[in-house]
C-alpha cells in the first residue's frame, strides 16, 4: 500500500512539494487549505498529470482533516508569507494562530505522523507544532537547514564553476538573518571551501546564504521561495520514507546539545524512518559557537513571545 501524505496549506510551497512527492512516486497526498476549491482544483490538475508523468498516487484537495486520518507524514506549509520589506519575524503572530490550529487538527486525525514543519517564522513554528502535538520529539521538526545549505552549494558552484554535485554546506542555526553558515565544514570534493577561495569571496557568499530568502523575495515581490523550499522538504522525505539515515541540517530540539536546552534550532540530524534519530555534534571554534548560540538566543526570544 502507498503511504500517505498531508501537506496543510496548497499555496506556492504547499502545492510544489505536493507535486514533487507525486513525481518521485512517494505517497499518495491529501491537500488541505482553508481555500474554497483551489485545493480541490490543484489536487485535481495534479491527478490529471499522472498519466503524462506516470504516477499513480492519488491526489485529492480538501477542507476536511476527516480526509488526512492516518496519514504516515504531514507537512505543515500553512500561513502567511513574506512579502518586500517583512523580515520572517513579522509573521509571528498570525503564524502562530494558523499553525497552532492545524496541528492540533493534523495531530488529532495522524496521531502517529511525522511533522515536518515549514511555515515561518521555521523554528518557533516547530516549537509551535510540538508543543500543541504532544508527539515525541523525534517525529517533529523544520526544514530550513538543507534550503540554506543548498543556497550556499549553489553560490559556491557558480563561484567556482563546478558541479553542485561536488558540493556540500552545512548552515546551522536559527532560520533567520543570524543563521550560521560553517565555511569550514563546506567542502568541494571533500576539499573545505577555505582552501579553495579567498576570505572576501567566502564572506559574500555567507552574506548572500544569509540574505538568500530576502534576495527571492525582493524579486517576486509578492512572495517569497518555493521551489528550493519544496525541493529541501522532499529531501528529508525520502530520508525518513526510505530510511537512509542521511545526515542533513533540520531544525530539531536540542535537550543539552551544543549547550543548548529545550529549543528548536537547526542542526545536523540523522534523519530515518524513526524521524530524527541522533542530533549529530560537530566540534566548533569559539567564534562558531557564538553564532550558533546568538542565533538560537533570536529564536528563544521569538518563543519567548508566544510562549510555547
Ligand atoms: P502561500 O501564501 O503561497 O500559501 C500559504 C497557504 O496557507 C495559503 O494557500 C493559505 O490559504 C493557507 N492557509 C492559511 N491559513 C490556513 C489554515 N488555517 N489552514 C490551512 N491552510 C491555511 O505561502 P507559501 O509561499 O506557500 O509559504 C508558506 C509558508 O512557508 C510561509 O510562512 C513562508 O514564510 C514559509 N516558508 C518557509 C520556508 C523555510 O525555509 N522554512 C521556505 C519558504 C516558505
Ligand atoms: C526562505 O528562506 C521565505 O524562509 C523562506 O526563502
Amino acid at each position: 500500500m502507498r503511504r500517505k501524505i498531508t501537506v496543510v496549506g496548497a499555496g506556492n510551497v504547499g502545492a510544489t512539494t505536493a507535486q514533487r512527492i507525486v513525481d518521485n512516486h512517494l505517497a499518495d497526498v491529501v491537500l488541505i487549505d482553508i481555500l474554497e476549491g483551489v485545493q480541490q482544483g490543484k489536487g485535481l490538475d495534479m491527478l490529471e498529470s499522472g498519466p503524462v508523468c506516470a504516477y499513480d498516487c492519488q491526489i485529492t484537495g480538501t477542507n476536511d482533516y476527516k480526509d488526512t486520518a492516518n496519514s504516515d507524514l504531514v507537512v505543515i506549509t500553512a500561513g502567511l508569507a513574506r512579502k518586500p520589506g517583512m523580515s520572517r519575524d513579522d509573521l509571528l503572530k498570525t503564524n502562530f494562530e494558523i499553525v497552532k490550529g492545524v496541528t492540533e487538527q493534523a495531530a488529532k486525525h495522524s496521531p502517529d505522523a511525522i511533522l515536518i514543519v515549514v511555515s515561518n517564522p521555521l523554528d518557533a513554528m516547530v516549537q509551535t507544532a510540538y508543543k500543541v502535538s504532544g508527539f515525541p520529539k523525534n517525529r517533529v521538526m523544520g526544514m530550513a537547514g538543507i534550503l540554506d545549505s543548498a543556497r550556499m552549494s549553489a553560490f559556491i558552484a557558480l563561484e567556482l564553476k563546478v558541479s553542485v554535485e561536488n558540493i556540500s554546506c552545512f548552515v546551522l542555526g536559527g532560520h533567520g538573518d543570524s543563521m550560521v553558515p560553517l565555511p569550514r565544514y563546506s567542502t568541494v570534493s571533500g576539499i573545505p571551501i577555505t582552501e579553495l577561495l579567498p576570505k572576501d569571496k567566502i564572506d559574500a557568499i555567507v552574506k548572500r546564504t544569509q540574505g538568500g530568502g530576502a534576495e527571492i523575495v525582493s524579486l517576486l515581490k509578492t512572495g517569497s521561495a518555493y521551489y528550493a523550499p519544496s525541493a529541501a522538504t522532499v529531501e528529508m522525505i525520502k530520508a525518513i520514507f526510505f530510511d537512509k539515515k542521511k545526515i542533513l541540517p533540520c531544525a530539531a530540539l536540542l535537550e543539552g546539545e551544543y549547550g543548548i536546552n529545550g529549543l528548536f534550532v537547526g542542526v545536523p540530524v540523522k534523519l530515518g524512518t524513526k524521524g530524527v534519530e541522533e542530533i549529530v555534534q560537530v566540534k566548533l571554534t569559539a567564534e562558531e559557537d557564538a553564532a550558533l548560540k546568538k542565533s538560537a538566543a533570536s529564536v528563544k526570544e521569538l518563543v519567548g513571545i508566544i510562549g510555547v
